[in-house]
């Protein structure tokens, strides 16, 4: 949500910022700008849309030669995305820019003074409220430093924020609290930014600033200090992957590259962390010994969209095969409704970014209770990360397609392996355990294979495309899947469609049901396949269009259905990292054959730093 780079140094700071900028754009992309100074001038470039807009209006590299910029990509929060609201905003004379990611709660009391002390306001957005605030603590502050850090003082809520001043051109000044800025290390030149990615072309040296912290920026070196003045030893962490795993490469949209990397990244996520011989995980960042962990009489299971139904199909697999209460949650109601958490609880918060408001906010929460929160993150260094007591990552590599896919599949494997640690320290035996670690190790393979049915799939993609609505069912652990599958076509086709326990339909939305509306089922082999196939003749009765994920060697739903995926057979609690491929293809193609911005849908964004 909301992008931010920063650059000083001995280049041409422009096209470093702008390009940087674009790496950003997955994580909000309605409007951008960027602000340098060149010949002693503070010049401003904004633009609503997207970053080929802002690029239109840009001067010639060799015209605008400042060695300092900053620049911003924004996802609307307050105003609307236009040009006056995109950033960098400016004091009243001009001379400071900022950007900003992050909300900033008292804005309306700081405007209302800062109004009646004689600014002039031009934008509606809560970021202005902080430039005109440094211009006015420049009356009594001798540098922008100290400037900066008073304004800090009176502000409420969160930011990553960089300042730049026409008055101090040799330096930028980051400063951070609940959104995440890194400070990129280069020879001679400095990087700020909101998202590693965006720099990683320059430098892999980097420094994952703190909450409360602010660092002064040179060409030549920086310095980092909390708000009140205390010094900070910098902790540099080096990037451990390159470029092209960021690139979409051969991949029209990012998504597709992120479904199709999916056996890779699967494997990544159990890879080192099976015992075969024991039948059993290993899971150490979790960082509680064995003794303790057989102790636990409860988990919750906190999350986000995606993340949640991975939560969700988490709860399923937990509770069957550990048998320990399992309770998945919103982040956004768990952490206001007052959460009961007994001793003996885990709390994991399963977050790709590491950075969603909501869920840092129940991880807070869940602190603040004093329960043991345990993160499942994918972004290295993220808060998430760094706020839990403990957790493992997922190692997906970076998602850029603002629909999850491949960290959704990356956080069932850890579920699963988590299911199978807790029970092999209950009831699972090592047979059963061991069984589950080699089906595991199939589904690679099995995952590739679904793959091979894209042009398949693109072609069923093709006969819903126009569709208004959508109804995907599933039963036991592919219901989550269902709500994930639904999910995944709403957010990047735009079809309404709606994920349900297939047993539930009669209860209402068979009353939507007629020949218009597709019905995506999952009816794969497994207890409950005799009911969901009972639920399947209700739907085609109705003449819905049916469209069902089965088996292979499944013979009876070709006989009720317009079109069958088959997809290889597994365990029942595996199910879901193979169910879930063939609806994340099914969306993508439907968004991609639609002519839409499948890796930018409208108004959502990668990264919800903002509640
Ligand atoms: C946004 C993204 C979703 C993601 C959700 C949770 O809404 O568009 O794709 O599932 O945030 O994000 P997280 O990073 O916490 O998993």
């Amino acid at each position: 949500m909301c992008g931010i780079v920063g650059y000083i140094g001995h280049r041409n700071a422009l096209p470093i910022v702008v390009e940087a900028l674009k790496r950003l754009e997955y994580r909000g992309y309605d409007s951008s700008g960027c602000a340098l100074i060149h010949d002693g001038e503070l010049q401003v470039y904004k633009r609503a849309g997207k970053i080929i807009e802002l690029e239109r209006c840009l001067p010639e590299p060799n015209k605008c030669t400042g060695n300092i910029a900053i620049a911003h990509t924004r996802w609307a929060t307050h105003g609307e995305p236009n040009e006056v609201n995109a950033h960098p905003h400016l004091d009243c004379k001009g001379e400071i820019a900022i950007v900003h990611n992050g909300i900033i709660e008292n804005y309306k009391l700081l405007r209302d003074k800062l109004i009646e002390l004689g600014h002039t306001f031009v934008s509606e957005t809560d970021t202005e409220v902080i430039v005109h605030l440094i211009e006015q603590f420049l009356l009594s502050e001798t540098t922008l430093e100290d400037a900066v850090r008073s304004a800090m003082t009176k502000v409420e809520g969160t930011y990553g924020l960089v300042v730049m001043s026409l008055k101090e051109p040799d330096k930028l000044i980051a400063v951070r609290k609940g959104s995440p800025l890194i400070i990129g290390i280069g020879e001679n030149e400095h990087f700020i930014t909101s998202d590693v990615n965006a720099i990683i072309i320059h430098t892999k040296r980097v420094i994952y600033l703190q909450d409360d912290e602010l660092c002064v920026v040179k060409a030549d070196g920086f310095e980092i200090t909390t708000l009140d003045k205390r010094s900070v030893k910098p902790e540099i962490s080096v990037v451990d992957w390159d470029i092209s795993a960021i690139e979409k490469g051969d991949f029209k949209h990012f998504m597709l590259k992120e479904i199709f990397e999916q056996p890779l990244t699967i494997e990544n996520a159990f890879r080192g962390r099976i015992n075969q011989h024991l039948g059993t995980a290993r899971l150490g960042g979790l960082g509680i010994p064995n003794f303790e962990l057989r102790k636990i009489k409860q988990i919750h299971l906190v999350a986000c969209g995606t993340s949640f139904h991975a939560a969700l199909i988490g709860k399923y697999i937990i509770e069957d095969i550990a048998r320990i209460p399992v309770f998945a949650e919103y982040a956004s109601e768990y952490r206001y409704r007052n959460p009961i958490i007994p001793e003996d609880t885990l709390v994991f918060v399963i977050s790709q970014s590491g950075e969603t408001a909501d869920t840092l906010g129940a991880l807070r929460e869940a602190k603040a209770k004093g329960a043991r929160v345990l993160a499942i993150t994918n972004v290295v260094g993220s808060t998430i990360a760094r706020e839990s007591d403990g957790g493992t990552y997922i190692h997906a590599g970076s998602e850029i397609g603002v629909a999850s896919t491949k960290a959704f599949t990356s956080q069932v494997t850890i579920m699963t392996l988590l299911a199978i640690l807790l029970g092999r320290m209950n009831y699972l035996s090592t047979v059963k355990g061991m069984e589950y670690i080699s089906e595991l190790e199939k589904i690679p393979s099995k995952v590739e294979k679904i793959l091979a049915l894209n042009e398949y799939i693109r072609n069923i993609a093709a006969t819903i495309k126009d569709c208004k609505n959508a109804l995907y069912l599933g039963r036991g652990i592919n219901y989550p899947v269902a709500m994930e599958g639904a999910l995944k076509l709403k957010e990047i086709s735009y079809i309404h469609s709606e994920g349900y326990p297939a047993a539930e339909m009669k209860h209402g939305p068979i009353a939507l049901i007629d020949k218009n509306m597709p019905v995506i089922a999952i009816a794969t082999k497994d207890p409950l396949y005799d009911k969901i196939y009972s639920n399947l003749q209700e739907v085609r009765a109705r003449k819905a269009r049916l469209i069902t994920i089965a088996t292979e060697g499944d013979t009876e739903l070709s006989k009720i259905s317009e079109n069958v995926i088959y997809i290889p057979d597994t365990l029942t609690n595996l199910q879901p990292l193979l169910t879930v491929i063939p609806l994340q293809l099914l969306a993508y193609n439907v968004a991609d054959l639609k002519g839409l911005n499948v890796d930018q849908p409208r108004n959502l964004a990668k990264s919800v730093t903002v509640e």
